[in-house]
């Protein structure tokens, strides 16, 4: 009964892979196969190694480490393709056992980000996000929490009028009475549920409210404060940033209100 050696960057595992190295495994008649990670890639060694040893858990004859003396097989480019569309956000394509890790430790968020945004716009996201964080820390709230918020809330803001409407229609046609500028603030939720498996219910609401202002925790002022008033967007928001350091009730009025005037000039 012989052993099998199978390699690929499995950056991360996806469940095609996973598929792959079982059907390997039947095709080789082999008793043990070892699955070890190589070259380089967004994530270390050591933790597409970690990814692995969980993915193989369920798994008594996959095992993550390299058998000596084992026959070496290396997956095809195609096959690893699917790697690439989980680097891109779609984490429903990785191996079943790793989805709720990569959401748990953000790996590659910011890879989504930048296949999923304009450079501006993902510079923007990742300026709301460390803003974000600052605002949760001086009111000792979760920040990692607002972090995550604050790097998310813009990911379908690419997305053009018909594919917003088309997801709209489905999950909530009430939105298309609203602009177009307002849709990403609902698809948004949509997409990091359903793709990205992301659950939790304070930053879908902080992200659903962002565009209009209609939320009413603190999260969701404070993510709608940080999108609009992050350094990145270049006027002078001093006043504003004092204000949110102390009391993000009366800063979200404050920039609600302001929004407002802008929106009404503009017209
Ligand atoms: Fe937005
Ligand atoms: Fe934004």
């Amino acid at each position: 009964m012989k052993a099998l050696n199978i390699e690929a960057s499995f950056d991360p595992i996806t469940q095609k892979e996973l598929e792959e190295i079982r059907r390997l495994k039947k095709q080789a008649n082999a008793r043990m196969v070892y699955v070890w990670p190589t070259g380089d890639g967004v994530l270390s060694i050591e933790e597409r190694f970690e990814l692995l040893k969980l993915a193989l858990k369920p798994y008594r004859h996959l095992q993550a480490g390299s058998g000596k003396g084992s026959a070496t097989v290396r997956l095809s480019e195609e096959v690893m393709e699917s790697e690439q569309e989980v680097r891109t956000g779609r984490f429903h394509h990785a191996a079943a056992g790793i989805r709720g890790e990569l959401v748990r430790k953000m790996y590659y968020f910011e890879t989504a980000l930048a296949a999923r945004c304009t450079p501006h716009r993902a510079a923007h996201s990742r300026s709301v996000a460390a803003f974000a964080a600052h605002l949760a820390q001086v009111h000792h709230m979760d920040c990692e929490l607002a972090w995550r918020a604050g790097i998310l809330h813009d990911i379908t803001k690419a997305w053009s009028k018909e594919e917003g409407e088309r997801i709209l229609r489905v999950y909530a046609p009430k939105v298309l009475e609203y602009p177009p500028a307002v849709y990403h603030s609902y698809t948004a939720p949509v997409f990091l549920k359903t793709v990205m498996g992301i659950t939790d219910h304070r930053i879908l609401q902080a992200i659903e409210t962002h565009t209009l202002g209609n939320g009413h925790t603190d999260l969701d002022y404070l993510l709608y404060i940080a999108d609009k008033i992050e350094p990145t967007r270049g006027y002078d928001t001093a006043r504003e940033t004092a204000l949110a350091e102390k009391d993000l009730r009366a800063a979200f009025d404050l920039v609600f209100r302001e929004a407002e005037q802008y929106r009404q000039k503009e017209n």
